[in-house]
């Protein structure tokens, strides 16, 4: 048993974000690991030796004790509406930049990408609840919208010079549902940013404001002046901030298989698609391929991959049934792939100006406004899907996924470049799995 396996009697702690850096890791060395030296030395190799910059991220959260790598890939030749784009890319998983890449090129020689946002408008809501006379209640909301409205004020002005801000603000019986239970139901435009902070800021205002005015509403009874707020928060749910990406040729110009027409492909391709329609085992998988590009795109530009992820979840369960998020058919020779999904993403505010990678990554995509950034990723997560499935209804997916795995094998086991070299080379004509990898690198050893 290795030292790091080793159990240690672990303990509590108080004031620990007080500690600095060093006393954290001497605490965590200390009281969970054995081997303290590996263990310091471990998150001491991620440090950046750039101070300044080590600090930076130092700040993004609390208790930092190490930075924590993930490789960004680019995944070139990405025609979208007309302009070629490379996607930055931050993922672990090995084949899922090759495989956009591939589709990515695919595509461009056949029109490219379509991408449109079809809207973009943001929910918040202010949970509460109110025991006594809803027709008061709405008649308290009567007035209410110009002294909400004029309470965020200093919060929605700058936004609004953007050409941004509130859009709507609604009062939402859900008494039905739960005893006593109403929402104000707040549509925002955040323009360029994904706005969370602003959403959250102008809700806890509306919810101040509702609850003062219920305190001191005349016609209110005692027990109704007591509203009580429960919580003010914005929604991830965002089915009224979508965008659309399609991909279209004559089956004709599909197949790149001897073995297989472009009608086969076709018909294959969208009933692989049909499966995913009416299946949720197979559709939480099929999604999950569409959210490798996604996600990856979403990570390299610092936006909220949790809320992106919940949202679009969400969205595949809309009419009662979880399914696919994309969607394919022939017709008259044409072949369709499409997709419209929540995406609510921003390109201004958060980590954009901070993480020197985001800032990059957002020079790389030509400093995308939000809805350029919308339409790119949703490409992303079809041209994703579009790879995933080609290679499950052809050549099966292990093929493409374990030559990438190939590199991580070859590492876990300490090959020397050498060794690699060779084994890559062996392999462009064997079929690689993890035991015929390891069989292979100890016959070379011995
Ligand atoms: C693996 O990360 C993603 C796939 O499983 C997606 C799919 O099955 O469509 C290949």
């Amino acid at each position: 048993m290795s030292s790091r396996n080793k159990i240690k009697m672990t303990k509590p702690v108080n004031g620990f974000s007080k500690l600095n850096k060093t006393e954290k890791i001497e605490w965590l060395a200390e009281n969970y690991l054995t081997d303290n030296k590996e263990a310091v030395s471990i998150l001491e190799q991620y440090w950046n030796e750039d101070e300044k910059l080590q600090k930076l991220h130092d700040e993004f959260i609390e208790n930092t004790v190490s930075n924590f790598y993930l490789p960004l890939g680019l995944a070139p030749n990405f025609l979208i509406n007309g302009k070629y784009h490379v996607l930055p890319m931050a993922i672990e998983e090995s084949s899922v930049v090759a495989a956009a890449s591939k589709a990515g090129k695919f595509w461009s020689e056949r029109g490219g990408f379509k991408a449109t946002v079809i809207n973009q408008t943001k929910i918040g809501q202010v949970h509460f609840l109110f025991k006594g006379d809803i027709s008061k209640l709405e008649k308290l909301f009567k007035d209410l919208e110009p002294k909400l409205r004029e309470a965020v004020k200093p919060i929605t002005k700058n936004m609004e010079k953007r050409g941004g801000g509130i859009l709507d603000i609604s009062l939402k019986n859900k008494t039905k549902e739960l005893d006593h239970y109403y929402q104000l139901f707040v549509k925002f435009d955040t323009r360029d940013s994904m706005g969370a902070n602003f959403i959250n800021s102008c809700l806890e205002k509306f919810a101040e404001v509702l609850q003062k005015e219920a305190s001191t509403a005349e016609f209110f009874s005692t027990e109704e002046k007591d509203l009580q707020i429960i919580m003010s928060i914005l929604s991830n749910y965002v089915p009224e901030c979508i965008v659309r990406a399609e991909v279209s040729c004559p089956v004709d110009q599909l197949s790149e298989d001897k073995n297989m027409s472009g009608e086969q492909f076709a018909e294959k391709f969208v009933q692989a698609v049909r499966i995913a329609e009416i299946e949720p085992y197979r559709a939480v998988t099929h999604n999950k391929g569409v959210m490798n590009g996604i996600d990856a795109v979403v990570l390299a530009t610092g936006n909220d991959f949790r809320a992106v992820e919940a949202g679009i979840h969400a969205y595949a369960s809309k009419d009662g049934k979880y399914s696919s998020l994309t969607h394919a058919s022939v017709e008259n020779g044409i072949f369709k792939f499409w997709m419209e999904i929540p995406l609510a993403l921003g390109t201004v505010g958060g980590l954009t100006s901070l993480h020197p990678l985001v800032k990059l990554a957002l020079d790389i995509l030509q400093r995308p406004s939000a809805s350029e950034l919308m339409e790119i990723t949703a490409v992303a997560g079809l041209a994703q899907n579009f790879a995933a499935l080609r290679s499950l209804t052809t050549t099966g997916i292990q093929q493409g996924h374990m030559k990438m795995h190939l590199m991580n094998i070859l590492n876990q086991n300490a090959a020397t470049e050498k060794e690699k070299e060779e084994m890559v080379e062996y392999f462009t004509h064997h079929t690689i799995t993890h035991s015929s990898v390891i069989e292979q690198l100890e016959k070379m050893r011995s």
